[in-house]
């Protein structure tokens, strides 16, 4: 089983700086996963708690940001490489960065809307993430979470409901997790995207840049050493 020091380790140094430009190793995407933008759009108002975890380096915040007024925002980050990143970009709205894992974090608020992009799949104990979230939603207060489905690579990958080396989740898995919860699922959208791939080299650069490729390894290996392994490939 891995822990927050490896998935953090993997989420530092040249990954952290590199992360906005990862989309160089796909020729084409179709469906990339930015259009969750337009999906949050819907719920966003002025004046509302904001919190996103696994923030990254704050692209998604910014966009948020851009879409109304007197908000308020907080980002939460395991990798203070990812925050550093983030903390450069500018905000119109208050905003607070938070370097700490999900699992350590007692908030003295609760939140209108809470956002998960691509994290969930990172994270070891997902039924007690979905207990200590509904503790932090207001009343009526929206989680939208975006994570690899079991049909994300399943050409590539075969799905494992139990211990999926990707961390994929399929929709019976996320309405267990919430059974015993006061939540309830208001929709799940499916999207596919198609990345197209040069070489065998680009494909792994991009599982490697997304954290998929130690993902698969539990963490085992440190970035130095994925990297001298892609590299064998890359006049293949
Ligand atoms: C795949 S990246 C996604 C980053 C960002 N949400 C995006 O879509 O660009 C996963 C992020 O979640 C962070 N993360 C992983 N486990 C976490 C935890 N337990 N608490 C907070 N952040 C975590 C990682 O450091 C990393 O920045």
């Amino acid at each position: 089983m891995f822990n927050n020091h490896d998935v953090k380790d993997i989420f530092s140094g040249k990954i952290a700086n590199s992360w906005e430009e990862k989309s160089k190793y796909i020729s084409k995407v179709i469906g990339e996963d930015n259009k969750i933008i337009f999906f949050i759009k819907k719920y966003i108002k002025p004046n509302m708690d904001i919190l996103e975890i696994g923030c990254g380096t704050g692209k998604l915040l910014q966009q948020i940001d851009n879409l109304s007024t007197n908000l308020n925002l907080t980002g939460i980050e395991l990798s203070n490489d990812m925050l550093n990143n983030a903390k450069k970009k500018i905000f119109n709205n208050n905003i607070s960065f938070i370097n700490s894992a999900i699992e350590d974090f007692l908030p003295n608020k609760q939140y209108d809307l809470i956002i998960m992009k691509q994290v969930l799949h990172h994270l070891s104990s997902k039924e007690k993430i979905f207990k200590k979230l509904s503790g932090f939603l207001k009343t009526n207060g929206k989680l939208i979470i975006m994570t690899p489905n079991d049909k994300y690579q399943m050409n590539i990958i075969k799905f494992k409901s139990i211990n999926d080396s990707l961390g994929r989740i399929s929709d019976s898995m996320i309405y267990n997790y919430i059974s015993n919860l006061p939540l309830i699922v208001l929709s799940i959208q499916h999207v596919n995207s198609i990345a197209k791939f040069c070489s065998l080299y680009e494909y792994f650069m991009f599982l490697y840049s997304i954290g998929s490729l130690q993902k698969i390894y539990d963490y085992k290996y440190n970035y130095i050493f994925v990297l001298k392994f892609i590299y064998m490939f890359k006049n293949i």
